[in-house]
């Protein structure tokens, strides 16, 4: 997600005006697509507006029309408007927003389904596509729906909340599933129209990400409950500012990002083959892989049965693989992770030392807020010198711009 705070406050020139489209889809939350209708205006947009038939239901055509400064597209004028394929007409346009995000329209995108307005023009959008969800807590924590969305994260569409807040005709609900104000509505839309900077056209970018499985026996295996997220995020950021990006990742449940060559490993000394194979046509090296640090030292070949009593594994170092990328560096810039509980900066800078990395960005595992598996992350970039900078929380896409800025600051002082 674009940050808010670079979202121009000037509204934008009147002479190339984007057009905005704005989805409004039936929850509670459609109440709040006007006022996102009129700060896009505010900003110079120009919008057009779809209403599904359940939006229908708790907001009116009329007050949405008000706000638009135009006409609605329902459903029946679609079909009114048979021949002219109206959903094509509505498709062109400079990014598109859809407001109270449902389930079913989010499976409808997902699946390519064109059975009303909304869904059809959605499957011809040809800019950019934010989703600002709003249902109950169980229905988007369901599979079904996280996998239909990360179906769409996975062909580049943007995603706003739901958030943690009251939410609910009555405020009833507590917890997730509260749409985004209509500010950061507003904000976001006019954040993907922004051309993304194409300061990495032609550079080649290596990722590694998730964890690394170290089998015990053919079944089982140590490992450790990284997402991936981070290194997918920067791996995404980098493509669209123009990178040739190639991501190593292990076992994650995250689908292969368009425009990106994905190599998928289990084991630490696998990422390694794959990363030091990748690394020697890469210019710039992130490695935010959780490698486990070892692995047993003598993996049984078959499934080995439980006996009484205790048992003791007998464990080997793995390759430290950002320390032999350091060893080789070259014109590289090498960027690291680390986890610490405590002295982390002094930790952090001395990793970096003598993994010989550029730089290598914090994390406090005990922190609160932090987890694995989330959205955000909170980390602090220390250089070897001890030098650092806190950042504040944010959208691991946002950690990601903030590295790669970083990482031209590098190049550009080398020369
Ligand atoms: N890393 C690596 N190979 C390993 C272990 C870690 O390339 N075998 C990389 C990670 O991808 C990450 C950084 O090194 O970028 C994290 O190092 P960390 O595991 O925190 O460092 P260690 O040297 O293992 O430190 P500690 O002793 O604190 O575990």
């Amino acid at each position: 997600m674009m940050p808010t705070s670079e979202v121009p406050s000037a509204p934008l020139d009147r002479g190339q005006r984007p057009q905005i489209l704005v989805i409004v889809a039936g929850s509670m939350a459609a109440v709040k697509a006007p006022s996102a209708l009129r700060r896009l205006r505010e900003a110079g947009a120009e919008v057009r507006v779809i209403a599904t038939r359940a939006a229908l239901e708790f907001i009116t055509e009329l007050s949405l029309a008000t706000a638009a400064d135009g006409p609605v597209a329902t459903d029946e004028s679609w079909f009114a408007a048979r021949p002219t394929a109206q959903h094509l007409q509505l498709a062109k346009v400079d990014a598109a927003v859809v407001i109270g995000a449902s389930a079913e329209l989010l499976a409808n995108a997902a699946h390519g389904h064109a059975g009303d307005l909304a869904s059809a023009t959605l499957l011809s959008v040809e800019g950019p596509v934010l989703w600002v969800p709003a249902m109950n807590e169980r229905m988007w924590h369901h599979p079904a729906v996280q996998h239909n969305a990360a179906t769409l994260r996975s062909w580049g569409h943007h995603f706003l909340g739901p958030e943690v807040g009251a939410f609910g005709t009555q405020g009833e609900g507590k917890g997730l599933g509260r749409m985004s104000e209509p500010e950061d509505i507003a904000a976001a839309a006019l954040g993907l129209l922004r051309p993304v900077k194409q300061d990495l056209e032609g550079v080649r970018v290596l990722v590694s990400a998730g964890p690394t499985r170290e089998y015990l026996d053919p079944v089982r295996f140590i490992s450790n409950p990284s997402s991936g997220k981070m290194g997918f995020a920067v791996a995404e950021e980098a493509r669209d500012r123009g990178a040739e990006v190639t991501l190593v990742t292990g076992p994650v449940n995250l689908l292969s990002p368009r425009g990106i060559s994905v190599v998928r490993v289990e084991t630490a000394l696998e990422l390694r083959e794959a990363v030091v194979q990748a690394a020697q046509t890469a210019q710039v090296v992130v490695m935010t892989a959780a490698v486990a640090d070892y692995r047993a030292a003598n993996q049984a070949s078959e499934k080995q049965a439980k006996v009484a009593g205790d048992v003791t594994i007998h464990l080997t170092p793995n390759p430290d693989i950002l320390a032999e990328l350091g060893q080789h560096k070259g014109g590289r810039v090498l960027v690291g992770f680390a986890m610490e509980t405590h002295a982390g900066i002094e930790r952090a800078a001395a990793k970096a030392q003598r993994k010989n990395a550029d730089f290598i960005l914090l994390n406090y595992p005990t922190r609160e807020g932090t987890s694995f598996g989330g959205d955000d992350n909170q980390v602090t970039l220390v250089r070897p010198d001890a030098t650092y900078e806190d950042w504040p929380r944010l959208s691991k896409r946002e950690v990601a711009g903030k590295i790669l800025d970083e990482v031209l600051r590098i190049r550009a002082d080398r020369g």
